[in-house]
């Protein structure tokens, strides 16, 4: 437990230091992969590129030592990004390395200004900080399918839809995963570890699984992400390098982004579905979990695309839907000028637990709508496929 001396420092100096946010952060990764380009290996290198994400993790220090006296009630963040963490394989040893450049950076950064006090607060602050990240990361990995990355073999990819490539992977020879032993859960997400050919690094990248059952194998789909003329890099390199028979490396399903199981054997509060693109991913293996569980519970099923020939595992959708007793289903093809928007959520059922994965655009649109229309935090669920500290103020 910090001093009260150090807590006053800390609250006193946070201020100063997110006015200085942007520079911390760039000082703090520069010197931080001059010292360990080891972990290049780890981090998004696009992000780093493009400048986009890096202040997660700086801002979040701040953010908590903001709640330095009372660091359990970020005990949910925490969890959240923890998964992450652990997806990613981040390590104990890995924390005095952030610690190390963060304290130095902001020394760098203030100048005379951050005198030994003001850094033997923050040093302080910081390992207590990392100590609660570090002690529910140990949980994780005592709990974890499998340890770090683990060889899968591909036995199937097809086009989803355009520009999505759904794969099946299976535990390649030799490993001592055992995918009858697996027990997956709708909502998580895989990570993939790649070797890019237009990159030095290794890559990691998170991509959710479209069925929580392994009766086939390990099920996950990629969209071919090209923005602004730029390739994607991990999304190309499976789409057009890998394929049947190919191995790729895997760590054990992570993510908090689960159907609540209280719910799912009542039908009195209806499932709202709604994905855009790619989102449908982890929102299918979704139905696919509640139609299994409990086929009498009322689902709406809300799915917005470019088109048809982007509409992806319509079929799939569709068997599952058959299966359930009570069904909505509404489909938005943007080029054919059917938009969902915020006013379209008052159709929904209310109340209702709700579920929603795509873009950060579309979520923040439809975050916003269904918080105005007063369907509570509880209520409003949803995974981004990037950071989701730019949305976790609005939902639950
Ligand atoms: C929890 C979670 C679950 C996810 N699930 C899925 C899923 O099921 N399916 C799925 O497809 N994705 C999913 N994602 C997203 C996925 O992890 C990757 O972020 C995505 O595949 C893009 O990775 P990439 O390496 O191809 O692109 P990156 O190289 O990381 O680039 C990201 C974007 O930046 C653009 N870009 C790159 N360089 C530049 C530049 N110089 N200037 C401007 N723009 C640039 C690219 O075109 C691309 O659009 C998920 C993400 C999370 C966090
Ligand atoms: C107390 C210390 C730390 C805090 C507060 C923190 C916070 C965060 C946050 C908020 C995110 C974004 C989560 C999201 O995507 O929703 C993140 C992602 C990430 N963190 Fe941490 N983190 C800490 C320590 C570390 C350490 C020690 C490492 C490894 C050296 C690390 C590596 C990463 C990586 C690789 C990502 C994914 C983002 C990317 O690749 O660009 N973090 N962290």
């Amino acid at each position: 437990m910090a001093s009260p001396k150090t807590l006053e420092i800390v609250k006193s100096t946070v201020p100063v230091l997110e006015e200085h946010g942007t520079a911390i952060t760039t000082v703090f990764y520069k010197n931080m992969f001059n010292e360990h380009p080891e972990l290049l290996d780890i981090f998004n290198e696009t992000n780093q590129k493009l400048g986009r994400q890096q202040t997660a993790l700086a801002t979040t220090v701040l953010a908590a030592a903001k709640h330095l006296d009372k660091l359990a009630t970020l005990l949910p963040q925490v969890t959240q990004i923890s998964h992450k963490h652990r997806a990613l394989q981040i390590l104990p040893e890995h924390y005095p390395i952030v610690g190390h450049h963060l304290i130095g950076a902001i020394k760098e950064v203030l100048g005379e200004a951050a005198n030994d006090d003001i850094i033997g607060a923050w040093t302080e602050a910081y390992d207590e900080i990392a100590s609660v990240f570090i002690q529910i990361e140990h949980g994780m990995y005592e709990a974890e399918m499998w340890q770090g990355f683990a060889p899968f073999t591909i036995t199937e990819k097809y086009e989803a839809a355009t520009d999505i490539a759904a794969f099946t992977v299976v535990p390649a020879e030799g490993s001592t995963v055992d995918l009858s032993k697996l027990n997956l859960t709708a909502g998580q997400y895989i990570t993939v570890k790649t070797d890019p050919k237009d990159s030095s690094h290794t890559a990691l990248r998170h991509y959710s699984l479209y069925s929580a059952s392994t009766e086939k194998g390990i099920q996950f789909a990629v969209r071919r992400d090209n923005r602004n003329e730029h390739n994607g890099l991990v999304s190309n390199h499976l789409h057009n390098n890998l394929t049947v028979g190919d191995t790729i490396s895997l760590s054990a399903p992570a993510g908090d982004f689960l159907l609540n199981q209280d719910l799912v054997q009542q039908n009195d509060i209806p499932l709202v579905l709604m994905s855009a693109g790619v989102g449908v991913t982890p929102i299918l293996a979704m139905l696919e979990a509640q139609v299994t569980a409990n086929p009498k519970r009322p689902i709406t099923w809300v799915y917005a695309c470019q088109n048809e020939q982007h509409h992806a595992f319509n079929e799939q959708v569709d068997k599952l839907l058959e299966k359930a007793e009570n069904v909505e289903k509404h489909i938005f093809y943007f080029d054919e000028g059917q938009i969902l928007d915020e006013a379209w959520l008052a159709n929904l059922p209310k109340p209702a637990d709700i579920y929603v994965c795509g873009s950060m655009m579309f979520m923040d649109s439809m975050i916003d709508g269904l918080m105005a229309l007063d369907h509570g935090v509880d209520s409003v669920h949803y995974e981004p496929f990037g950071p989701k500290m730019s949305l976790e103020l609005k939902a639950g």
